[in-house]
């Protein structure tokens, strides 16, 4: 609560000063969600003491120097926002009443995913795209025609013979997550990213990152040619702009929660951030009825998502080793709570973002958990910081003795940021151990019931240290062992037994080379295509040959002859593989040209009563298919076991318009 002038001025002035840093400058200081906090007391402030309207007409921020302003044909607002179901219900009483609807009558809503990138607004003359514009302080835009052009998403030029003469069209322009990634290091988060990008004076530069737009309005005078929000969406898509796939019609409070809570869900497995639901009074005759207030329409409202951000404590930083030797620092925090799932472990990623961020035990941190992905340290709270902490220090060795090294990247040329233990394979026993636990994963040899968990368990025991060891447990020790027993034991042989017969792909993916992945792996298997030539990789004399032979093979560049070499060139190594394919029956590989699935993509979700997952995975392959790990619009088929399939992709397969196939419709086509 804001209680004086006084303190009302001093958090106005913050608050400009928090506008400053994150519009002008790209560089915000506080998230989002403290952000939020401040300009809601001092709305509430404002609300009480109307002489003071600052906060209240003030929209976005002033446009850069840096380009031409040029004035909005109408103002683009903000929204209202709204935290809870209770504010949504607020919402709906408020038009209701407005309208002189009665309680029960219905109000179609158009449910729209909330973007966090950067809204744009397109000026098109005659379908020609004459004229760009950033939101800038709302009433102001700044003139970016030529970097919004460099947006493929962007249509420059317009053939639905539909489009009116002069249009314009509003949305967002975004970085995908994925491509976030190429870039991150010189922004805070891809809606930074976005925007930097988009407001370089050069737009060469802009031309550079790989930005996208989703269309979603226009302005009131445009109106006139359509009835309602869902009609214009669908006009935006036959012009040949990009919408949202994920809107929806909402008819009631009912579906309004039901859609609130599935794209909660979707949420992190999309490619974009959103923020929450912008909902809109479909029918445009209303909203041109319930009009706007002072910087906000009276007909949508956002409704936003728990921000999955929060503060903690590092109370140390353990180094963690990969199998293929990158050391990566792991904060242990203070146990929180973010965005419903508690964390006490944030990644620190390596070295460089260690001092690039100075982050320090004892620190107070912002940690952000992006869906699925491991929570990450975001940054210091410096005010938080105490006077005695010391910057870190890398350890330069590894926990197992070796000192470690930054490696030469050839195609970047710079020093890679991570440090590794310059162990090749199993000398070095952190990695040794994670080389184990990559062996049994599921793409892998896929051992049922031989989690990680019971690696680390097994490998503290001394009961494995080597591949081979796997096939020669002491399972009259086992069964002593807390947690296991007659039964588990058991199944735990039949898994292993069943796991000793594989495909070439699988082992060579199996044998977890750094660089070899099972992309790499297929290739490899298809060219080697038995054990008994893959081995001679294995053979001092014949190793340099062989690699010579795969600079042909298409996919298969240095970087993989390279870690292929130096990971047979160690004696210790061969002796390990050798070992293990004297455990196992490797199949050969076989070129399957055509199938029922020649050509086509597919992916699965859900269990399966008459095989599992692997297995089908396999049949799908050897018909033919490719089997991606995700839902997008390249995908022909999502196949939907009947055990606990994962809603979310069900519902994405069908927003996106994949065929779905049952899993009786599965073991008809493989008539099994
Ligand atoms: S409608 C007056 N639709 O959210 C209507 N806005 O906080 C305002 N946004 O400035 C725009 N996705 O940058 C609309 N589907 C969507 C949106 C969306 C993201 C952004 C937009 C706007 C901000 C309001």
């Amino acid at each position: 609560m804001i209680s004086s002038i006084d303190d009302y001025k001093k958090k106005l002035k913050l608050l400009n000063q928090y506008d400053h840093n994150y519009y002008e400058t790209d560089s915000p200081k506080i998230t989002d969600g403290e952000y939020d906090e401040i300009k809601k007391k001092l709305l509430e402030f404002e609300k009480k003491n109307s002489q003071y309207k600052f906060v209240s007409n003030k929209v976005g921020f002033a446009p850069s120097k840096k380009f031409s302003k040029v004035k909005h044909t109408e103002k683009m607002l903000s929204l209202g926002n709204a935290f809870s179901i209770e504010d949504m219900n607020g919402f709906y009483k408020k038009i209701k009443n407005y309208l002189n609807y009665e309680a029960g009558q219905d109000i179609i809503l158009v449910a729209e995913p909330k973007i966090d990138g950067i809204s744009a607004s397109l000026l098109y003359q005659n379908g020609i795209l004459v004229q760009g514009l950033s939101r800038g302080d709302g009433e102001y835009g700044e003139e970016i025609t030529e970097n919004l052009m460099t947006i493929p998403d962007i249509p420059k030029k317009i053939i639905y013979k539909n489009f009116p003469k002069l249009m314009e069209i509003r949305g967002e322009v975004y970085i995908g997550k994925k491509d976030f990634k190429n870039i991150e290091n010189n922004f805070a988060n891809p809606r930074n990213a976005a925007g930097g990008s988009l407001r370089q004076k050069d737009f060469k530069k802009t031309a550079a990152i790989p930005l996208k737009f989703f269309a979603y309005s226009t302005i009131q005078s445009n109106y006139s040619h359509f009835q309602s929000q869902y009609e214009f969406l669908e006009f935006l898509k036959y012009s040949n702009f990009k919408t949202n796939p994920l809107s929806r019609i909402i008819k009631n409070i009912k579906e309004l929660e039901k859609n609130y809570n599935d794209l909660e869900q979707l949420r992190s497995g999309l490619d974009y951030d959103i923020d929450g639901i912008v909902y809109k009074i479909n029918d445009l005759n209303l909203q041109k009825r319930l009009g706007n207030l002072s910087n906000s329409p009276r007909w949508a409202i956002a409704h936003k998502f728990s921000a999955e951000k929060a503060f903690t404590k590092i109370n140390d930083i353990e180094i963690q080793v990969g199998r293929t030797g990158a050391l990566t620092p792991v904060a242990k925090v203070d146990p929180i709570n973010v965005g419903g799932v508690m964390v006490s472990n944030a990644t620190l990623h390596n070295e460089d973002e260690i001092i690039r961020k100075d982050i320090r035990i004892g620190d107070t941190v912002c940690i952000q958990r992006a869906g699925d992905v491991i929570p990450q340290v975001v940054y210091v709270d410096l005010s938080k910081r105490g006077r005695k902490t010391e910057a870190y220090n890398f350890p330069a060795k590894c926990p197992c003795g070796n000192d470690t090294i930054k490696e030469y990247n050839e195609i970047s040329k710079k020093i890679d940021a991570v440090r590794r233990c310059p162990d090749v394979g199993y000398e070095c026993s952190y990695m040794a151990k994670e080389k184990l636990k990559h062996l049994i994963s599921k793409d892998a040899l896929n051992i049922d019931g031989f989690g990680k968990k019971v690696v680390d368990n097994f490998w503290n025991l001394k009961l494995i240290k080597v591949p081979s060891d796997i096939f020669k447990l002491d399972y009259k020790a086992i069964k002593e062992l807390e947690g296991w027993g007659e039964l588990s034991c058991n199944n735990l042989i039949k898994s292993i037994e069943k796991s000793k017969t594989l495909s070439l792909t699988k082992f060579i993916y199996a044998i977890g080379i750094r660089h070899i992945g099972q992309e790499n792996a297929k290739i490899l298997a298809s060219y080697f295509k038995s054990i008994t030539k893959f081995k001679k990789l294995f053979a001092p004399s014949l190793i340099k040959a062989e690699l010579n032979n795969l600079i042909e093979i298409d996919g298969i560049g240095e970087t993989q002859i390279k870690a292929l070499e130096i990971f047979f060139s160690n004696k210790k190594n061969i002796k390990v593989i050798n070992d293990l394919v004297e455990c196992l029956q490797i199949s050969n590989f076989e070129n399957i040209t055509s199938g029922i699935f020649t050509n086509k993509t597919l992916m699965f979700t859900g269990g399966f009563s008459k095989m599992s997952r692997s297995e089908a995975k396999t049949l799908a392959e050897s018909q033919g298919g490719k089997v991606l790990g995700s839902i997008s619009k390249k995908l022909n088929y999502l196949v939907v076991g009947d055990s606990k399939p994962t809603n979310n992709k069900v519902q994405k397969a069908k927003d996106l318009q994949v065929e779905i196939i049952s899993e009786k419709k599965w073991h008809e086509l493989l008539k099994r």
